[in-house]
Order: C-alpha cells, then structure tokens, then sequence
C-alpha cells in the first residue's frame, strides 16, 4: 500500500523524525486552513510513515495557535489512520520526573477559544462523538508493547490536563489540577484528540517529561531552555518506539 496509515506528529523538541527516507514533503490546504507546515511521508526501515511537527519545523507555532482542524484533516486526507502523538508534558506525580515517558489514559481539558470539532457549521448535523476513553485503548497497548520491544521504561496510564498555554501554570493552578486527578500537565492534547476522534482515526500519545510542573519535585522554578536540554534528551527513544511499533503493526497485518 502506497498511503501512510500510521503518522507521528511532533512536539516540541521533535521537529523532524531521524531515519524517514526516501522523504517527500507535502503541502496541503485544507478547508480549515493550513496545517503547521508541510507533511513529510516516507519510508522507515521499509515501513510507510508520515510525520507532521506540531509547531512547525522551525517551532514558530504556540499550542494555543496551532491549526489543529487543518493538521488532523491533512493527516486523514493522505490516508493516515493512526496517530501517534509526541507531547512535552510536565510532571506533576512524584514518579513522573525530567525523562520520564507515559502513555496517557485520560485527560481532562482546561484549554478554551480553540476550535475544538469539525462540526461547527450554521447548518452542521447534530454530533456527539463518544469520548469516555480519549486515547485509542488498542493503540495505547500496541505503543505499550512497542516501548517493552525496544526496552524502553514507561508509565502505563495516567491524567493528561491540557492548559492554554502558552504560558506555564501557577503553582495554586498545579494543585487544583492534582487535586482534580491530573497526573501531567501540558498544552497540546486537545483538540487534537477529539479531532483524531471525530475523523474516526486511532490517536495515542506519547507524553515526555520535561520537567516537574510549577510547585512539584523539589519545587524548583524551571526554565524554557532546560525544559528543551531535557526534551533533547528523551526525544531520542521516538524513532525505536516507532519502529517496534511499525514491526509489531507489520506483524499483526
Ligand atoms: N506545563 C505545561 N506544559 C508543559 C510543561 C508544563 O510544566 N512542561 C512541558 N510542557
């Protein structure tokens, strides 16, 4: 089959994916605009694979600001049915420090302003997309399986909060999110899962931890730049998930 079915897109830290050749670059208009930039499709250890960077390549892109109608439009119209999402998070459980890597089960959104569904026209049908798990169960396991393929340590589960960014949360705003359930704190994973969602692809993330969110760990006020140090770091263990995941895919096709 010549159409990617699964895509990557990238988050902050991971603006293009080491080993994609064969490349070719893709600039779609979609009715809702233009995604964050051009979508690079090609092979990866013989494996189809597309791969979109979130904030753009040149990370010129804020989470509030991100096209997220025109990126998961594009990814669908080039065929893609699996998403994986890499996002920067913050910690805000004691275990889930600077490195560390969890597959999300929930999340809970205090982003606002965003265009959150396709379905906002005068004349739109009535639509109602079931959300109770918004990640893709079947696809978290198989990225949970692919982390265990490449050796790779994760925390299986956890409460994504989704803030408006850009900038980062107070510390009163980090304990009502703990209090609230929240295990990680971040500014991207909606709409962008519940755009994946209504589409009817399968969407997973990835969560990277950056640092302890605001008042969490050793409390220690972090910077941009150490959280872009750490993320350099973890981004690294991307391109061996993703294979094991595409062997693993290969395997059960
Ligand atoms: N808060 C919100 N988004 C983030 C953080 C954070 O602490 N770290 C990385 N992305």
């Amino acid at each position: 089959m010549n159409t990617p079915y699964l895509a990557i897109i990238g988050g902050s830290g991971l603006y293009a994916f080491e080993g994609l050749e064969n490349t070719r670059r893709h600039a779609i208009d979609t009715p809702y605009g233009a995604p964050s930039c051009e979508i690079l499709t090609g092979d990866f250890s013989c494996h189809r694979l597309a791969f979109l960077a979130r904030h753009g390549e040149q990370h010129s892109v804020l989470p509030h600001r991100v096209n997220y109608r025109a990126n998961l439009w594009a990814l669908h119209s080039l065929g893609v049915r699996r998403v994986v999402a890499v996002n920067a998070v913050g910690g805000i459980r004691a275990d889930m420090g600077s490195g560390t890597m969890v597959v999300p089960d929930q999340l809970i959104d205090y982003s606002y302003g965003r265009y959150s569904s396709f379905y906002d026209t005068d004349n739109a049908k009535v639509k109602h997309v079931e959300f109770a798990e918004p990640y893709t169960q079947s696809l978290r396991q198989d990225l949970l399986a692919a982390m265990k393929l490449a050796e790779l340590p994760v925390i299986a589960g956890g409460c994504y909060g989704v803030t408006q960014g850009p900038r980062f949360e107070t510390r009163a705003e980090i304990a009502r999110m703990r209090r609230d359930g929240c295990d990680l704190v971040g500014m991207t994973s909606m709409p962008e899962a519940v755009l994946a969602c209504e589409l009817g692809m399968d969407y997973a993330c990835l969560a990277l931890v950056s640092n302890f969110a605001a008042g969490c760990g050793d409390g220690q006020a972090f910077t941009v730049e150490e959280i872009l140090k750490n993320l350099s770091t973890i981004t690294v263990n991307v391109p061996p998930v993703v294979l094991a995941l595409l062997k693993l895919q290969g395997a059960a096709a």
